[in-house]
């Protein structure tokens, strides 16, 4: 006997049922709702599912894998439940109210893990310690704060201890800095990345840092206004680009084909090209299929606001994870090419314009780190990295 799971969507602003999971103890597949296929604004929840009646596979690589926890989520969760959870647990497990997109799973007419909600503000500093904790890998700590913990993670991916948080009626991302590990205060140069690039006119999140006091201790955590939620807290529909290249975790990318699917999908490429620049100046190696985004909006998947963009240090190199036309080794000049331009669709008289609004912007990077709570030493790491992305704007 296979458990059954429905699955429900946004289309316009109306959830409504797309699909059902079928699971048994070693599969799963999912099947679209006759009724959703007739829909003429229905979309394919994820390219690999395709709109057509039958089953179809959600092993081994799962197409809902934007609704799964990733390697900090897995890590709670896993922690929280004592053992190694599947895929498919794991991803009905993560709590109702802060998972990714519009994509929902119920059970018996019941939201999946719709647990008692994400915590305020005035948890946070609670939060950031259970997360130390796991983090640390200590195993002496309170299942109540682990399972907490767990609620507030969500299905949002990475690699950092992150947090929803609800401030007002909004929903928010927190970022934690990690316990051991960041060599500089990363929190405060990710958002001092999020500033320039408002500032240079590429679309980011609201977003703000404090600091927060745990055990004495200042530490800046940075909040991202969730871009999958309208203002009215309807949940909007969200892929990232592993999913819309039907990649796989690790796999290596090529902004050939993110540009391709944004093209054909509604997306803005020129926006692309600012970010790929933008990227390759601070040196924003991490910079993998899951760290770009899409939103539906009427019928088109357009970009989601840019997220995750960090600097390196100069000494780490250029080499990027998302290679453009076969090479890694990024600079503004890979960027300027005419083959590049044309890639993106960006008139050369374009990219001088975005330049322009760059220069100063780049310049004020430091003090705006260091606005942001960086120290001196965080400020230093980055100097030369700074200094070369103003030198090669020229
Ligand atoms: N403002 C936002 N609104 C909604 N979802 C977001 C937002 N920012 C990030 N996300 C989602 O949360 C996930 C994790 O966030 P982010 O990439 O910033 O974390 P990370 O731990 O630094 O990731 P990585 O492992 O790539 O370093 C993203 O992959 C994205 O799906
Ligand atoms: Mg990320």
């Amino acid at each position: 006997m296979a458990d059954v799971y429905e699955v429900t969507t946004v289309v316009g602003r109306e959830e409504v049922l797309a699909g059902r999971i079928y699971r048994t103890r070693t599969a799963g597949s999912f099947e679209y709702d006759s009724g959703y296929l007739r829909l003429r604004a229905a979309f394919a929840l994820a390219p690999a599912l395709g709109l057509f009646p039958g089953a179809q596979p959600l092993l081994p690589s799962n197409p809902f894998s934007d609704s799964a926890p990733d390697t900090w989520g897995r890590k709670v969760q896993n922690r929280a439940a004592g053992r190694r959870l599947d895929e498919l647990t794991l991803m009905l497990g993560v709590n109702d109210e802060g998972r990714q997109g519009a994509t929902r799973f119920w059970g018996d007419g019941v939201a999946m893990a719709a647990g008692d909600g994400v915590p305020v503000e005035a948890d946070l500093a609670d939060i950031i310690r259970v997360a130390d904790q796991i983090e640390r890998g200590e195993t002496d700590i309170d299942e109540v704060a682990v399972r907490r913990l767990f609620r507030a993670t969500g299905s949002l991916g990475g690699a950092r201890p992150k947090a929803n948080v609800r401030i007002g009626a909004d929903l928010w991302l927190a970022k934690f800095p990690k316990p051991v590990g960041d060599d500089w205060n990363v929190m405060a140069w990710e958002a001092a990345l999020l500033d320039t690039m408002a500032s240079a006119g590429i679309d980011v999140p609201p977003h703000t840092t404090k600091r927060v006091s745990v055990d004495g201790v200042e530490r800046t955590v940075l909040f991202l206004r969730r871009f999958d939620r309208t203002a009215d807290g309807v949940r909007v529909p969200y892929i990232s680009a592993m999913t819309a290249l039907e990649a796989n975790d690790g796999d290596g990318g090529d902004w050939v084909d993110v540009v391709d699917f944004a093209q054909v999908a509604g997306a803005d490429t020129t926006e692309l090209w600012r970010r790929a620049v933008f990227g390759a100046l601070v040196g924003n190696l991490d910079d993998h299929l899951r760290n770009h985004g899409f939103l539906r909006r009427a019928t088109a998947w357009e970009l989601a606001p840019a997220f995750d963009v960090n600097p390196e240090p100069l000494g780490d190199g250029n080499a990027h994870q998302l290679a453009l036309m076969g090479t890694r080794e990024l600079a503004l000049d890979s960027l300027m090419t005419k083959d590049a331009l044309g890639l993106f669709g960006v008139k050369p008289s374009a990219a001088g314009a975005f330049l322009d609004r760059l220069r100063p912007v780049m310049a004020s990077l430091p003090r705006c780190a260091a606005a942001h709570g960086a120290d001196t030493h965080s400020v230093a790491v980055m100097s030369s990295r700074v200094e070369a992305a103003v030198a090669a704007i020229g």
